[in-house]
């Protein structure tokens, strides 16, 4: 092979140098050549011409001579020597070094691969210790939950029997009292109308038949005299001996045709007044709008007549006072207001009735002032010291100077409704009539502290001013000089009026009744002071109605110095709380309390009811409290006579069933707004609660004809029903039902939104302060 190679290289070399034209035919020769001299004359340059082979020179040896033009023995010299050398222990320490680094990169390597094998090593020895203790913790907890669920399981029994324990109790305690409710309600509806007599035995018609015929006649007398005409008429029907006791004359010396106003004929007055004439004393016809001539003239003869009321008699006019004044010389009393008197009647008071003390003349409009000139002359009514001249707008100050001039001994003045009325009105009275005590002027915004001037000479013992802007602390500093025995102050409304005003009236001794309901600029800063002042111990009436600047610091003041107080009105002073109200509890004059709309809860309730003596109770509009509540107070107060908890939408049928079944003195519920009340409840009222008067349920959607039904059995003194927005209720029930009560409201419309529900009792969410125009 390597002789092959050999041949190649030489027969290639040949070609390259001799560059024959033929270049396969040499070659054959050459070939041929070769194989005859036999591989040992394989030269390279064997087949080159010799003539050729003189210029070819082996490279090996001429190399360096042909490029550096030295010999062999020129080229090594020891620089070179030494050159060489250094080149070569140079490459070799390269060689080395890179063998070296090598060598360490390796080492390097491998020990990093140690390490990870090591960390993974760790990893993995971790994660197997961890996994054992995972395992021996899940058995752990496994356990451990085995246990626990056990331990819960026997808790829970032990818990469901001693909750089953007391469920069962207090089943057992509800089951005995709704059972004695039950048997109560029963006794009573049993009972029916001898259930109002307060007596635990059982009343049979039998015997009250008996009871009441052996009361003894002055008894009987008494009682009739409390029943109105047509049933003392019924009474007479009973009984031989009922019979003559109606007609003891003393019976009909005050006869009150004015309770049966809607039957009275001119036959019926003319009879009874023929009969009983020199007896009458006193004689009411207010409102009995169908009497006429023969009425009046029977009047006139009732010599011994003092008191008359003719109020709101359509039938009155001039000329049958003309007959009145005919007789009755001995009159007292007179009143005439809402008739249609003129200017001939007041001549004819001064001229007939010489005696009259007491006159109102209040919404007559027929009058002027001239008319009024007449009191003053002839006899005059010069002994009048009443005068009510209510809503007589006509009258000017003239007017006011007549009157001044005929009835100089006036002490009790009332003008209210009168929006005319002026500081100079009264001036020209205060000039004569020095005696004047009372003056009552509601709804009189142009009077002045010029009003109060004028009368600094009068001892005023009583003032009462409504809805006055003008009315300032003046006024009060006025009073407390010169009013030293003033007892009534009502100023209700009064916006000038603050707590400085209320602080100069303190030193007064004898303030009974303080109102300043609306008054909102009164605060602590002056009930406090005036609490602490004199009256404070005396006070039995303070309203203070809107007067959102009171908070608990008053009432607790309050509570603590005013012993005698027996009304005490906080409505809508949002700003009392329990705190407050707690107080009040401890005190034992408190009769009458209205604390509607203020943030009251239960317990303050509770509190307020522990005295036991509350009466009258308001508290309309209390968000705050519940049924609870009102069982609790209810407990307490068995004399409630008044209760008041409308628009309190939360209450239920509990709070009804509560009031019936402890108060039953009740006269006057109101429980519009509250639209989860039922028949249930009203079934419960008529049961228990027999002298109910007044009773408004506006606003219960809920109820039915079924309450009117418990109504009309059970209360037979209701006189006034209200049952607007109740759509569950039909007409056909209502004039069934209450066509014996004075007044009946119902309709079927749909709640106002103001109530806070729609027709099925869902809650509206956007809140707008109730109005209280249905109580
Ligand atoms: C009226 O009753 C009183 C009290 O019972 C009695 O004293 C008087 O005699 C009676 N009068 C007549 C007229 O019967
Ligand atoms: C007369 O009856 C009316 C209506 O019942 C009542 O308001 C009034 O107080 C009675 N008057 C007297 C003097 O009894
Ligand atoms: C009728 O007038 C008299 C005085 O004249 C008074 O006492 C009585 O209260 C009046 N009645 C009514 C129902 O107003
Ligand atoms: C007169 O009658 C009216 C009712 O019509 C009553 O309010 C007023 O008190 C009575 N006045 C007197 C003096 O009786
Ligand atoms: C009485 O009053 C009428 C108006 O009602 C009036 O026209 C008349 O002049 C008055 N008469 C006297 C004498 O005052
Ligand atoms: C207290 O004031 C209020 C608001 O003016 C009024 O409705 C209420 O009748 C007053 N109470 C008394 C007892 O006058
Ligand atoms: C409280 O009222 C009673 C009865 O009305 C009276 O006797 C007593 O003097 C009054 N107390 C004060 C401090 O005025
Ligand atoms: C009273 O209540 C009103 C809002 O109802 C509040 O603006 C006022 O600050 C309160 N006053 C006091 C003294 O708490
Ligand atoms: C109520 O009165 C009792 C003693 O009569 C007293 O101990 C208690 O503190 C009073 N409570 C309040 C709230 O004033
Ligand atoms: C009712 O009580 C809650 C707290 O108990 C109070 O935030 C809320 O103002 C009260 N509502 C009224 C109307 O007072
Ligand atoms: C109330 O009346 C409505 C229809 O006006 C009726 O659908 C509803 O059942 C009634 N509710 C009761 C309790 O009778």
């Amino acid at each position: 092979m390597l002789i092959c190679c050999f041949f190649l290289q030489a027969l290639l070399c040949g070609v390259i140098v001799m560059r024959p034209e033929d270049p396969f035919i040499f070659l054959e020769e050459k070939l041929k050549e070769i194989m005859e001299k036999g591989p040992d004359a394989g030269l390279w340059y064997m087949c080159i011409d010799p003539s050729l082979r003189t210029n070819l020179k082996r490279i090996a040896e001429t190399y360096l001579n042909t490029l550096f033009g030295l010999d062999d023995e020129q080229l090594v010299t020891t620089e070179l020597c030494a050159k060489a050398l250094h080149f070569y222990s140079r490459n070799l320490m390269k060689l080395y070094f890179r063998g070296w680094i090598k060598y360490h990169l390796l080492r390097k390597n491998k020990r990093k691969k140690t390490e990870r094998k090591m960390a993974l090593a760790v990893v993995h020895y971790k994660f197997r210790i961890i996994r054992v203790i995972i395992q021996k913790w899940n058995i752990w907890v496994q356990i451990h939950k085995e246990k626990k669920t056990l331990a819960t399981r026997r808790l829970q029994q032990i818990f469901n029997k001693i909750s089953l324990n007391a469920v069962l109790k207090a089943w057992h305690a509800e089951a005995c009292s709704s059972l004695k409710t039950k048997a109560y309600f029963e006794n009573l509806v049993k009972k029916g109308q001898e259930g109002c007599f307060d007596s635990n035995e059982d009343l049979t018609y039998e015997s009250v038949k008996c009871k009441t015929s052996s009361l003894p006649e002055e008894a009987l007398l008494k009682i009739f005299r409390y029943v109105n005409l047509v049933d003392l008429a019924r009474c007479a029907q009973v009984s031989q001996t009922w019979m003559l006791l109606t007609q003891n004359s003393s019976l009909w010396s005050d006869i009150n045709f004015s309770s049966v106003k809607h039957k009275i004929q001119d036959k019926i007055v003319v009879n009874i007044l023929q009969k009983w004439r020199p007896y009458v004393f006193r004689l009411n016809l207010r409102g009995c709008y169908s009497l006429h001539w023969p009425s009046f003239k029977s009047i006139s003869e009732c010599k011994n007549l003092q008191d008359l009321n003719l109020s709101e008699c359509q039938g009155l006019n001039d000329d049958s006072m003309r007959i009145i004044s005919e007789g009755c010389p001995s009159l007292l009393y007179l009143n005439l207001s809402y008739t249609d008197i003129t200017n001939g009647t007041l001549r004819l008071l001064s001229r007939s009735f010489p005696n009259l003390q007491y006159l109102s003349l209040a919404h007559c409009r027929k009058f002027t002032d001239k008319g009024l000139q007449y009191l003053g002359s002839g006899r005059g009514c010069h002994k009048l010291i009443y005068l009510d001249l209510s809503g007589c707008i006509q009258i000017s100050v003239d007017g006011f100077r007549n009157i001044a001039n005929g009835c100089s001994r006036i002490q009790d003045l009332l003008i209210n409704d009168m929006p005319t009325l002026t500081d100079r009105c009264i001036q020209a009275l205060a000039e004569k009539c020095q005696q004047i005590m009372s003056v009552v002027f509601l709804d009189s915004p142009h009077l002045s502290d010029t009003t109060f001037r004028a009368l600094a000479e009068c001892k005023l013992v009583k003032v009462s001013i409504e809805g006055n802007n003008r009315i300032t602390d003046v006024s009060f500093k006025l009073m407390s000089k010169c009013c030293p025995y003033i007892r009534h102050i009502h100023m209700a409304d009064c916006q000038k009026i603050t707590d400085a005003g209320l602080k100069m009236i303190a030193p007064l001794k004898y303030i009974l009744v303080l109102n300043l309901a609306d008054c909102i600029r009164i605060g602590d800063g002056g009930i406090k002071p005036f609490v602490e002042g004199s009256s404070g111990a005396m006070l039995r009436e303070l309203n203070l109605t809107n007067c959102v600047r009171v908070t608990d610091a008053s009432v607790t003041e309050i509570a603590q110095r005013c012993h005698n107080l027996t009304y005490l009105n906080l409505r809508y002073c949002e700003n009392v709380t329990d705190a407050g109200i707690e107080a009040l509890g401890n005190m034992s004059s408190l009769i009458s309390i209205d604390i509607s709309g203020t943030s009251i809860s239960d317990m303050g309730l509770r509190a307020l009811g522990c005295s036991g003596k509350i009466k009258e109770l308001s508290i309309s509009e209390c968000q705050n409290i519940s049924d609870a509540g009102i069982q609790k107070f209810c407990q307490d107060t068995k004399h409630l006579e008044y209760c008041h908890v409308s628009y309190c939408p939360q209450l239920t049928d509990e709070t009804v069933k509560a009031l019936a079944l402890h108060c039953h003195k009740l006269t006057s519920v109101n429980i519009a707004g509250c639209p989860k009340m039922t028949d249930l409840c009203i079934e419960y009222l008529a049961a228990a609660c027999c002298y109910l008067h007044f009773l408004d349920v506006s606003g219960c959607i809920r109820l039915t004809d079924k309450a009117l039904k418990y109504l009309w059995k059970g209360c037979k003194q209701l006189q006034i029903l209200k049952m607007l927005y109740c759509r569950n209720i039909t007409k056909q029930a209502v004039l069934k039902y209450t066509a014996k009560l004075e007044k009946q409201e119902h309709n079927d419309a749909d709640p106002p939104p103001w109530l806070g529900y729609d027709r099925n009792g869902k809650h509206l969410t956007f809140t707008k302060k109730p109005k209280s125009e249905l109580e």
